[in-house]
């Protein structure tokens, strides 16, 4: 997502009917008054892209975009990212739109029941906290999530606002976590099958991981973010095992506190906007027992994450910046 620093935060003007109404304390605002397939003129293209960087995620409800509107209104924001792989629900005339529509897919796809796949994946509670593609020497930006098909209930989207968790801790623990990088790797904690397990070879073969500033200088608005989540991260560079547990176990209880975060319940023709860089977010884990729920995302590319001590990401393995 672009934009210059002085369109970030709260001075830009309201465009015309649109209404910003801010949802939770710290995140979350849900937007009216703008009708997404039918082209946002600039002046509402200006207040969603201000109210998305000062709320990190936005609401709209009752839209209808189709595809290639989904499409056109991400690109008003930056760059889609094309998936070299996606899951097999999505459309191959829209190769920026990436479809969910079966929960239990991935764990099929390596010879497991669902029952399995989720067993077999980190042990804690927090594991499904993750920004999209974290992994990556250069998530995206920015991911737009558009329902087309949600169960009568259950199924709600969870977001944390790591900026206010950054800005939560004290000022002792902010200065020590300030200059600390951690590795993010793709697949950590998953406990193996006995013998011959896929997974484990499709992690192998696409291994991805990257040492990512813990505390990251957003990019358009110069935001200390603490840049932590429970799927990725596992290990603090340059300190012990058990020295980076403790931290990591702190700092994680820290970005998912309650008051960081705003819970979405989805309708079909719901879309959220959300600032992948500052936040992170919890899929939904109530709702396989429930009816179908078809969601359609397309994410916007990224920067390579920076530092509060100046120091960029570095890729360790399976990412290059620019190349998906
Ligand atoms: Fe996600």
């Amino acid at each position: 997502m672009t934009t210059d620093r002085a369109t970030a935060g709260e001075s830009a003007q309201p465009a015309a009917g649109i209404e910003v109404k801010p949802v939770a304390g710290h995140i979350g605002a849900e937007i009216t008054g703008v009708d997404l397939a039918d082209g946002p003129d600039d002046a509402q293209v200006a207040a969603i892209r201000a109210a998305v960087l000062r709320w990190k995620v936005v609401f709209f409800r009752g839209q209808r975009l189709d595809h290639a509107g989904h499409v056109a209104f991400a690109r008003r924001f930056g760059e889609p990212v094309v998936l070299r792989r996606r899951g097999s629900a999505s459309p191959p005339d829209f190769p920026e739109i990436e479809t969910t529509a079966d929960r239990l897919e991935l764990g099929g796809r390596f010879g497991m029941d669902h029952d399995e796949w989720l067993r077999r994946r980190r042990h804690t509670l927090l594991r499904g906290w993750h920004c999209d593609h974290g992994a990556r020497v250069d998530p995206p930006a920015a991911t737009i999530l558009r329902a087309e098909t949600v169960p009568p209930y259950g199924g709600d989207t969870t977001w944390s606002n790591l900026a206010a968790a950054y800005a939560g801790l004290s000022g002792p623990v902010r200065a020590f976590v300030d200059g600390l990088r951690a590795e993010h790797r793709l697949g950590v904690g998953y406990q193996p099958r006995p013998g011959d397990d896929a997974y484990v070879r499709h992690l192998l073969d696409h291994q991805i991981a990257t040492l990512h500033p813990l505390v990251r200088v957003h990019p358009e608005t110069g935001e200390r973010v603490l840049y932590v989540n429970g799927y990725y991260v596992e290990q603090i560079a340059d300190v012990s095992r058990a020295e980076s547990a403790a931290i990591l176990d702190l700092l994680l209880e820290q970005a998912t506190r309650p008051e960081y975060t705003v819970r979405f319940r989805w309708e079909p023709g719901s879309v959220a906007f959300w600032d992948n860089r500052a936040t992170i977010h919890l899929a939904p884990s109530d709702n396989a027992h429930l009816g179908p729920r078809t969601m359609h995302r397309v994410m916007l590319t990224g920067d390579v994450p920076v530092g509060a001590d100046g120091r960029p990401s570095q890729a360790l393995v399976g990412s290059e910046p620019g190349r998906w």
